[in-house]
């Protein structure tokens, strides 16, 4: 079934539409996200969270690079599947491009219109994906609706109107953090503190949710993760209040060498039972 979203708000909404050499950056800045220490702890959180087993079918929604539905794989072994599923043929093409063998099948899809049965997975893992859609609760309600009764729901989003800074002149933080509430669209600002939330309003049962301050002491680690401080991102990415790009990236520079620089942004881990 050909994916049908109309979700065009931010980037990761729709991948695709974007110009090649962004697409790449877009896939390479996922896989440097998957080897950071700060998401790898929010990572383990949201394993223990899903709780997954041998021999079970989990579904990966909105799997990007695939880094995640092959750790799963290697917990479910060979008896088991995951099934990675994205909206972007870009990303489900460089994901299988990555494929080590393990029990993935990649997948086009919307994860707000699942072509999966009713109750066909154990559980369900999500990671940054509702911040993007237009109608996240329509896509909670798609993995409650796919998931066997007794099955696990874990979502992990973040809260971009957590992030702060210091060490950097206040100026120029103020004014970069204001303009970032502005671009951000509002399910980006709140999205993690709301995912206990929908998933109690989609039925889910012992639920769980657990807020991850990531903390980024140097630019280079900050810069993984946080798109204003990624100086490899094109000038006109809309992530800088106009004239501001060039001093922003010489205070990061300057706070960095005297070891001052700091970053913190709050993602949500929130799990339940169906
Ligand atoms: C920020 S990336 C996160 C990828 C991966 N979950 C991770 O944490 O590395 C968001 C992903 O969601 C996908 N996506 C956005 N809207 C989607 C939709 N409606 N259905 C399926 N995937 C979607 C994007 O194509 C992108 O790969």
């Amino acid at each position: 079934m050909e994916p049908v979203q109309t979700h065009t708000h931010t980037p990761f909404a729709d991948v695709d539409a974007m110009p090649a050499e962004m697409i790449t950056l877009l896939i390479a800045a996922l896989e440097a996200m998957s080897r950071h220490p700060e998401i790898r702890r929010v990572r383990q959180i949201a394993h223990d969270a899903l709780r997954p087993a041998s021999g079970q079918r989990l579904l990966d929604a909105g799997c990007g690079g695939g880094d995640v539905a092959r750790g799963l794989a290697a917990e479910v072994g060979p008896d088991g599947c995951v099934v990675a599923l994205d909206f972007s043929a870009s990303t489900i093409e460089a994901a299988g491009r990555r494929h080590d063998g393990s029990p993935v099948e990649y997948r086009l899809g919307d994860v707000c219109a699942l072509d999966l049965p009713d109750d066909s997975v154990d559980g369900v893992w999500c990671e940054r994906v509702l911040q993007h859609l237009d109608r996240p609760d329509t896509a909670v309600a798609e993995f409650a609706r796919v998931t066997r009764p007794g099955g696990r729901i874990c979502l992990i989003d973040t809260d971009w109107d957590s992030l702060a800074f210091d060490g950097l002149r206040e100026d120029l933080s103020t004014a970069l953090l204001r303009f970032s509430r502005d671009q951000f669209r509002r399910g980006q600002l709140d999205m993690g503190r709301s995912l206990r939330r929908r998933l109690l309003g989609a039925g889910l049962t012992d639920l769980q949710a657990v807020p991850v301050t990531c903390f980024f002491g140097t630019p280079e680690s900050a810069a993984v993760v946080l798109p204003m401080v990624n100086p490899d991102l094109p000038a006109d990415a809309g992530m800088w209040p106009d004239g501001l790009r060039e001093s922003w990236f010489a205070e990061v520079d300057r706070a960095g060498a005297a070891g001052e620089f700091l970053a913190v942004l709050t993602l949500w881990v929130a799990a339940g039972t169906v």
